[in-house]
C-alpha cells in the first residue's frame, strides 16, 4: 500500500513535469537544420544549357539526366520532357520544350561516352 502510493505520486510528478520538459527540449532544439550534400553532377555543355539548368535541376540532381543511356534519340528526350511535365508536374512553358529537347538530344544523344 505504501509502495503503491509512493509510485503513484512519482507518476503524477512525472506527468506534471513531462509537458514542460518536452516543451523545453523542443524550443532548445529549434527547427531542424538541413544542409544537402554538395551537388557534384553537372549537365554537359550544349545549346541552351541555361534552359536545362533552369528547368531540369529544380526537383532532382543532374544525375537523373547524366545517367541515362547515351545515344537515345530525340523521341526519347521529348518523351522525358513530356513526362516531367505531365506526370511530375514540372512547370515548363510550351515554348521552352523545343530548346530543352534540342539541348538534351545534342548533349546526350551522341552515342559516345563523354
Ligand atoms: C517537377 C519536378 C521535376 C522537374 C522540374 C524535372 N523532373 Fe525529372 N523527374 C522528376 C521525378 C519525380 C522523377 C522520378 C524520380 C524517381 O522515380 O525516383 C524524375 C525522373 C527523371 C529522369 C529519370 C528517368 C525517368 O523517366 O524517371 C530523367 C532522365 C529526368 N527526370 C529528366 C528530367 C529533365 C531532362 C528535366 C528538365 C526538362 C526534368 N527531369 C525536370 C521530377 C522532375
Amino acid at each position: 500500500m505504501r509502495l503503491a502510493l509512493a509510485s503513484s505520486a512519482a507518476l503524477a510528478a512525472l506527468a506534471l513535469a513531462a509537458p514542460g520538459g518536452l516543451a523545453m527540449a523542443q524550443s532548445a532544439a529549434g527547427p531542424p537544420v538541413y544542409s544537402p550534400p554538395r551537388e557534384t553532377a553537372k549537365l554537359l555543355d550544349g545549346p541552351d544549357l541555361a534552359q536545362a539548368q533552369r528547368h531540369c535541376l529544380t526537383c532532382h540532381s543532374a544525375d537523373y539526366v547524366t545517367t541515362q543511356p547515351r545515344g537515345m534519340p530525340e523521341a526519347f528526350w521529348a518523351g522525358e520532357v513530356a513526362k516531367m511535365r505531365t506526370a511530375y508536374g514540372a512547370t515548363i512553358p510550351d515554348e521552352d520544350v523545343k530548346p530543352l529537347v534540342n539541348y538534351l538530344t545534342t548533349a546526350y544523344g551522341a552515342p559516345t561516352h563523354r
